[in-house]
């Protein structure tokens, strides 16, 4: 762990209460940057903050809502964070055939996943590259790899989350700006649960392959960082999906799919 004086005056970390977010508050705790952690529940926060250790603020808000960027950086500001790092990490999974998802539930999905990304990455962005310093990291997924039958928008829009990523990393780039985009695979999270995923017969299936090949969230926070102050712009953690990110490079785009999309149905 690094022992210099922390890269970033300020954090904001979205998606910051549970999960891989809640883990890479504390990475970046640990090495001195003080934290603004978003999550939608106030009782993930207040369960972080008894955690304590580092300058720690947070603040509850659904990002889904009509005026919720600005407000959460108004919060920042309120609470005296600087963002030089914003980590978008906020992101949620819909498993299940497109034509059968409830449509509210898939508006709100892309809404979060990418249309609150997208404007926290313009907002910060512009902020950071008038100042000249600081990074972005947008948490993306190895189901951006390739189309994913069953969970299609949410494939579609990491997607959207990866090619933005790396267009914003060119743009930014000559006003030393660090744009970097993190690949996990199936992590140990209430992501799963929270998609459907183990909910039905038919996602049982992939409930225990996921089982079988998940990271653990510290351990995904942990290569995250180290990628992101190593100055990289993509991360992918963990052996298996090292593989999986050089396997779509050779097999063809529509195989990869069907192979997926078949996972976990005869088990
Ligand atoms: N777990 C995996 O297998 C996996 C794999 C690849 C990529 N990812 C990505 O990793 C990111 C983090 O997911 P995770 O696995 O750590 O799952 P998680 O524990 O469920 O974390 C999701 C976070 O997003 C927040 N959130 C959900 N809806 C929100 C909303 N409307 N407004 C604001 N915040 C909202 C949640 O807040 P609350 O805690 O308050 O609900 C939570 O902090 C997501 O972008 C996900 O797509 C996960």
């Amino acid at each position: 762990m690094a022992t210099e004086s922390p890269r970033y005056a300020g954090a904001l970390v979205t998606g910051g209460g549970s999960g891989i977010g809640r883990a890479l508050v504390s990475e970046l705790l640990a090495r001195g940057v003080p934290v603004m952690a978003a999550a939608l529940d106030d009782a993930e926060l207040v369960s972080l903050r008894a955690e304590g250790g580092g300058r720690l603020a947070t603040y509850a808000v659904d990002l889904t809502r009509e005026g919720a960027v600005d407000e959460l950086l108004a919060a920042c500001e309120a609470a005296g964070i600087e963002v030089e790092l914003l980590v978008n990490c906020a992101g949620v999974g819909l498993f299940g055939e497109h034509v059968e998802i409830d449509r509210a539930a898939l508006r709100r999905m892309i809404t979060l996943n990418a249309t609150a990304l997208s404007d926290l990455c313009a907002v910060v962005g512009g902020k950071l590259r008038a100042r000249g310093r600081g990074a972005i990291l947008n948490v993306a997924s190895t189901a951006s790899f390739q189309p994913l039958p069953r969970l299609a928008a949410y494939a579609a829009s990491k997607h959207f989350v990866a090619a933005l990523s790396e267009a914003l990393a060119e743009e930014l780039a000559p006003y030393g700006v660090q744009v970097s985009v993190l690949h996990p695979g199936t992590t140990r999270t209430a992501f799963l649960a929270g998609a459907g995923i183990a909910a039905t017969a038919d996602a049982r299936g992939i409930g225990r392959i996921a089982d079988r090949v998940a990271m653990d969230p510290s351990e995904v926070a942990a290569a995250a960082v180290e990628g992101l102050y190593r100055g990289e712009r993509r991360i992918v953690p963990g052996l298996g999906n090292r593989a999986h990110d050089l396997a779509r490079r050779v097999v063809p785009r529509a195989l990869l799919s069907r192979i997926f999309g078949r996972l976990g149905r005869s088990e």
